[in-house]
Order: structure tokens, then C-alpha cells, then sequence
């Protein structure tokens, strides 16, 4: 019995934001992020439009290239740190709103592993025999996490064309995090299928929550009461913190060391991965990676050049692109990995 992926899809927003753009708002300039993130565009959600609405997007399209409706689904695993809500999470939302029966909805928050760690769980849950098919989504978007009064309109071209130079200030003192992300979402179905040679093989799934400082919200805990305060608003809190290099030095090391031992458990040799599939936080890290494994940069596709940082996005954006122009194709063998705050991290073997 094997955990089978049957049909993909993705939910991009219709803002591409290209390096210019966001150079008009705050001193940075395309050269600069081409060179450090390999990032040329990445697009950015409307007013309104929440990680939920971009999830049902990828769901919608993800059923449909799978065949399957609303009943055939047992569950729905959503992986996001940005939900619609600040509770409930975004299962109930996508169920009510694709008009699914009653099924269980699980909502997980695991950063950039998001999908990775969904995806695990989706095989426990098959492998348990308690569910048949699910869906998954991972969605990000992180436009909210942005102030939007210091003239973020322009970057989707609603704005006047210009900010002040205080505005320009503020925006500078968070380039470093703010460049790097966009807003999407990809969905699989995932189901059993008997004596199947493709499916999931093996995972490899870690956390270490020793320095959660390297990247995480500091704002909006439920340690403060209130949870959220003005002061709170008034330091910044609200926006993420990122120690660049330490999570670098991280992710550079952490997923190989992951592929090594997802690969050791399964049986495989390293250089049998066909296709290895990198969360796609920075062009740097996935070539860096690349090259710690030996695998040639064909094995190692990436789109981060045309989205950015999609946190749970990217990996199931990058499987639909790729199953997509064919460059997975069946009997492949395919290793997802990822590393995200928390820490959190891993690998997973695929045959296609
Ligand atoms: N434009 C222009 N200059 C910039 C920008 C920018 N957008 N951002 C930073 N700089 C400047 C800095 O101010 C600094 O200037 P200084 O030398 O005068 O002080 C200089 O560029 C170098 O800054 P560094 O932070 O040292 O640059 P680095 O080469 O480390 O690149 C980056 C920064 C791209 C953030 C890199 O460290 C990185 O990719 N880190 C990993 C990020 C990541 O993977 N995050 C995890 C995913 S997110 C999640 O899990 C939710």
C-alpha cells in the first residue's frame, strides 16, 4: 500500500512585483537581490485576498487534475503561518468554501516545512488506514506582514508613485526580510493506492527549537496580555525577525544532512535522486545544497526567480511546475527537503 500523488495545483496571485518595483519604495536595487536571493520577481496577493483564498485556488485546481470532487475527499491538511484568521486556522475556512462534506480539516504551522511536514502526516494517515484521499494545501502569504501606509500600493500599482523619505527610512530598516518574499499557494491529492511501485518511500522530519530568535514573530504571542498593544505596533513587533546569515549557515547544512539520512533509511544512494526538490527561500541555499550533495543543477530545479519565498508554497508549486513541463516524469525518484523557522526540517523520498 503506497501513498500516491494523483493530481497538483497552485494559486498565484496577479501581482507580479518585479526588483524595480520594490527598489522605487526602499534602497535596494535588482542587482542587489539577483545577486544575493537569485529573486527577479515574486507576486503579491489583492487587498482582501488571504492565504485561505489562494489555497482554494490550488485545491480547486489540484481536485480537478486528480478528478476527484468534494466527496471523495476523507480530510484536508493546510500548512500555513499566515491563516485568514488568528483562529480558527484555514481548514474550516477552504471546507465551508469549496462546500466539502463535514470531513476533518487539520491545520499545521510549520513555517517553511510547512509542506514537507504536511506531507508526512498525509502518508502516517493513509498508512494508518484511517483515510483513503486527502487533500493538501501549504500556503503563504506574507503582503500583511508588510506596512502597507509607507506606499506598498506602488509595488501593485495602485499607488501614487512615490513615498517620503521617512517612509523610505522604514522600509530600508526591513529590506533584508521583505525582498525576499511573495504570496502562493500549491495543493496535492494524496491517496492509497495498492501495490503501486510509485509513492511516498520515506521521511525524515526534525525540529530544534534552541534559537527560535533566528527567525520568528516576536509580536501577537499569548504570553503578553494583551496579546497584541500599540507599543507592541509601534517597535515592529508585528514583523518578522531574521538573523540572515545564521539561518543561511542553517539551511546549508541541515538539508543535506537530511537528504543523507532520508536516503541512508530508504536504501538509495544520494546520487539516485532524480529530482531533488528545495524549499526555495534563497537561489544560493538550493545551489549550495546542490553542491553539498553532488547532484548536478539540472537535478535541482527552482522557480524562486519568478516567486520568491512562498514559505509551505514553494515545494508543492515547484512539483506542479515540474510535473507540469515534464521535467518529472513517472518512475522518477524525487527527495522534497526543507528548513524553516522553528527549526524545522526534513526530507521525503518520492517515486513519481
Ligand atoms: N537591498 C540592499 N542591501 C541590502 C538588502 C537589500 N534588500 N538587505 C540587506 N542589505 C545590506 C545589508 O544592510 C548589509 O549592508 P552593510 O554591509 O552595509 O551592513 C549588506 O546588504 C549585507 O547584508 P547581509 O545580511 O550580510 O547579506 P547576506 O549576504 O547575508 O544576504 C540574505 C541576506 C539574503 C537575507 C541571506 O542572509 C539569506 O538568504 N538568509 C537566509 C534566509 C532564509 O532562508 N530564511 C528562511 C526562510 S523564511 C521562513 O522560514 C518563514
Amino acid at each position: 500500500m503506497k501513498t500516491v500523488i494523483t493530481g497538483s495545483g497552485i494559486g498565484i496571485p496577479g501581482n507580479a512585483v518585479p526588483n524595480d518595483l520594490i527598489s522605487k519604495i526602499m534602497d535596494t536595487s535588482d542587482e542587489w537581490i539577483r545577486t544575493r536571493t537569485g529573486i527577479e520577481q515574486r507576486y503579491y496577493a489583492d487587498p482582501g485576498q488571504g492565504s485561505a483564498d489562494l489555497g482554494i485556488i490550488a485545491a480547486e485546481a489540484a481536485m480537478q487534475s486528480a478528478g476527484v470532487g468534494t466527496k471523495d475527499i476523507d480530510a484536508v491538511i493546510f500548512a500555513t503561518m499566515t491563516p485568514n484568521f488568528f483562529f480558527p486556522g484555514n481548514g474550516p475556512v477552504l471546507q465551508a468554501r469549496m462546500g466539502f462534506p463535514e470531513i476533518p480539516t487539520f491545520d499545521i504551522r510549520q513555517q517553511c516545512s510547512g509542506f514537507l511536514y504536511a506531507f508526512d502526516l498525509a502518508d502516517s494517515l493513509i498508512q494508518s488506514g484511517k483515510f483513503r484521499r486527502l487533500l493538501v494545501v501549504g500556503a503563504d502569504i506574507h503582503t500583511p506582514f508588510m506596512p502597507w501606509q509607507n506606499g506598498w500600493d506602488i509595488t501593485i500599482g495602485r499607488g501614487d508613485g512615490s513615498v517620503t523619505p521617512e517612509q523610505y527610512a522604514e522600509n530600508t530598516a526591513i529590506r533584508d526580510r521583505t525582498v525576499l518574499f511573495g504570496d502562493g499557494a500549491g495543493a496535492v491529492i494524496v491517496e492509497r493506492r495498492e501495490s503501486d511501485d510509485r509513492g511516498f518511500m520515506a521521511s525524515k522530519l526534525y525540529s530544534d527549537g534552541s534559537n527560535i530568535e533566528a527567525l520568528y514573530m516576536k509580536g501577537a504571542g499569548f504570553r503578553d496580555r494583551p496579546f497584541i498593544t500599540h507599543e507592541q505596533l509601534d517597535a515592529g513587533d508585528q514583523l518578522p525577525k531574521m538573523e540572515g546569515r545564521a539561518v543561511y549557515k542553517e539551511a546549508v547544512s541541515r538539508m543535506p544532512a537530511a537528504v543523507r539520512d532520508v536516503c541512508a533509511q530508504a536504501g538509495v544512494s544520494v546520487g539516485d535522486i532524480d529530482v531533488l526538490l528545495v524549499h526555495q527561500a534563497n537561489l544560493r541555499i538550493i545551489e549550495a545544497v546542490a553542491k553539498a550533495l553532488e547532484l548536478p543543477p539540472e537535478r535541482v530545479p527552482h522557480n524562486i526567480e519568478r516567486y520568491g519565498n512562498t514559505t509551505a508554497g514553494t515545494l508543492p508549486i515547484l512539483y506542479h511546475e515540474c510535473v507540469a513541463d515534464g521535467r518529472i516524469k513517472p518512475g522518477m525518484l524525487l527527495c522534497f527537503t526543507a528548513l524553516g523557522s522553528g527549526l524545522h526540517w526534513g526530507a521525503a523520498l518520492y517515486r513519481a
